[in-house]
Order: structure tokens, then sequence, then C-alpha cells
């Protein structure tokens, strides 16, 4: 089988206790565990340990966990990236709170990838036995899950090629200069149905642009704007809708700086699916897609 899904987003904050009023209080979030200077936190909807991590000092992108499904799958992928040329080491269990044993891969992008088969199960609040819908007295937002990560690189087409050749993923959408004479600027890339499980825009090495939780639909998306507001929160962008991905979303900030989305309504992929191109001059409207117009700040601002 193949990578199973974005597992965990492990972050740098300057702040930890004002970070916690973000991800735990606005966002809803629920801390799981905590140890010196970092803190775990899980989504309603998410069964395995934590799917957050913050790391007190800085800011800016740890490393993002991916989980597989079975030990098998992450040794062909360790022999892939290998041959790859990527910088691949092991990781035991405990070397991350409630993780087992798997692989840290350096990409050429000098992000940290890890994947692993296994992280202790808390369960959820609704359960698996004739569940509620959902937790009648969540906080904030609510958030049931993380859903995707999108980060900054020197050179995009060889991080797409290594997660295509290496780890079994798709591109849904690129975005090239000139279908002509194409240089490769943004990709979407999947590997469950959902539009992208990570993405990598031009810019610089090892940069964290976002990432996103999912939300329901369209009411859970201006639902989160009014968190927002009462909460002080920094909104970026949004409410709006993608071009790319089709999604609805807001930007926002945490305390720290590192921008968050939520997202809803992306569309589904299956491996079948032509990949779709968007032109360098048509991206405002691929981002942005009502209003057409990217802000400096959104294109500028990573950590
Ligand atoms: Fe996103």
């Amino acid at each position: 089988m193949s990578v199973m899904r974005l597992g965990y987003v492990h972050l740098r904050v300057t702040d930890l206790d004002s970070a916690k009023g973000h991800y735990g209080t606005t966002l809803g979030m629920t801390e799981t565990a905590s140890e010196q200077g970092k803190v775990f936190y899980k989504g309603w909807d998410e069964y395995d340990h934590h799917s957050v991590v913050l790391e007190e000092g800085g800011v800016g992108l740890v490393k993002l966990g991916y989980k597989c499904e079975t030990s098998e799958d992450i040794a062909r992928y360790e022999s892939r990236a290998q041959r790859f040329g990527a910088s691949v080491a092991r990781m035991s269990k405990g070397d991350n709170m409630a993780v087992g044993d798997g692989i840290r891969i350096t990409l050429p992008s000098e992000h940290t990838v890890e994947l692993y088969s296994d992280m202790e199960h808390l369960g959820t609040e609704p359960g698996v036995l004739n569940p509620e819908s959902w937790p009648r007295f969540g906080r904030g937002v609510s958030v049931p899950r993380i859903d995707h990560a999108l980060l900054t690189c020197e050179d995009p087409a060889m991080v797409e090629r290594f997660f295509m050749e290496c780890l079994d993923f798709r591109p849904s959408e690129r975005v090239v200069t000139d279908p002509a004479d194409p240089e490769l600027i943004g990709t979407w890339l999947f590997c469950t149905n959902t539009p992208h499980d990570i993405a990598f825009i031009k810019g610089g090495n090892g940069k964290f642009h976002h990432f996103a939780y999912f939300l329901e639909d369209t009411s859970a998306i201006l639902r989160a704007g009014d968190i927002f507001a009462m909460d002080d929160v920094p909104v970026d962008v949004g409410p709006t809708r993608h071009g790319i991905t089709r999604g609805h979303t807001i930007y926002f900030f945490d305390p720290a700086g590192n921008r968050n989305e939520v997202f809803a309504n992306g569309y589904i992929t299956y491996p079948d699916f032509p990949t779709i191109t968007w032109t360098a001059d048509q991206l405002s409207k691929g981002i942005f897609y009502i209003g057409r117009e990217l802000n400096e700040r959104f294109t500028s601002v990573v950590t």
C-alpha cells in the first residue's frame, strides 16, 4: 500500500502559552500530552495520539510525519529515497512520543519528512460504536483533523519527481510558466483521494507556507471566521475559494506567525485523473479564484 496521509505537523512557536490559546482554545484541538518545551494535540476526529506538535523556541516547521500502512512500505520507500540520493536515517520507537519505528528523510528541498506506520491510538470522543456525528461540547472552531501542508522550495520539479518516484504521490494540479516552455513553479500532490496531501511552490528551501485543517463545509469555514474575529486571530486571506483544488478557505496566523488554513470542499481525486495545468499568468485566479489577486503577505511571508 501507499503513504496513507499526513499524520503530524511539528512546528516551532515563540511562546507555548499563547500557542496553547490558539491551538487549544480557538481551534479547539485536544491536548493529549506535554513534555519539556513541547505540547501535543489532536483534532476531535483523529484516532492517533497527535497530529500537531508545538515546540517552544523560534518559528517555522520542524518536520512533517506521513503515516504508511506497514513497515514493509517504509522499507520500500527507504530504498527508493536512497537511490534517489536523498539523505535517509532510521528512527526508533520513542524518538517521537507515541510514534513507532520509521525513517527520517531530508527532502531535496531541505525539509524533514518522517515516515512511520505505528502511533499510539487514543480514539475519538464519538467513538466507533453507534457514534454521534460530532462532539457536542467542542471548543472554538472544533477542527476535526489536519489535511495538508504547503512548503516552498527552490526546485519544485525535483521535489515533485521525488514524491512521484519514491513515494507514489501523484500531481493533481501544477503551475508552469508557459506550457510551450514549462518551468514548474508549483505542484499539488496527493496520496489519498483529496486534491493535495502536500504541495510545493517556488521559494526558499526549508521554508513553511502553511498547513491546513479539514472542515466539513462552507458554513464551517464561515463559522471559523467568526471565531477568529472573536479571538482577534490575524487573518491573511478569506473566506474565499481556490481555483486550484476548488476548496473554500481562510488563511490565518498562529501567535508565532506560522500560517494556518481552514479548508473545505476540495474535489475527490483518483489515480487515473489527468493533471490540471495552470499558467503563471493565471496564478492569482488559481490561488484566489474570486478576488484574483495575490496579496504581498501571502507570497512573501513564510516561516
Ligand atoms: Fe492549503
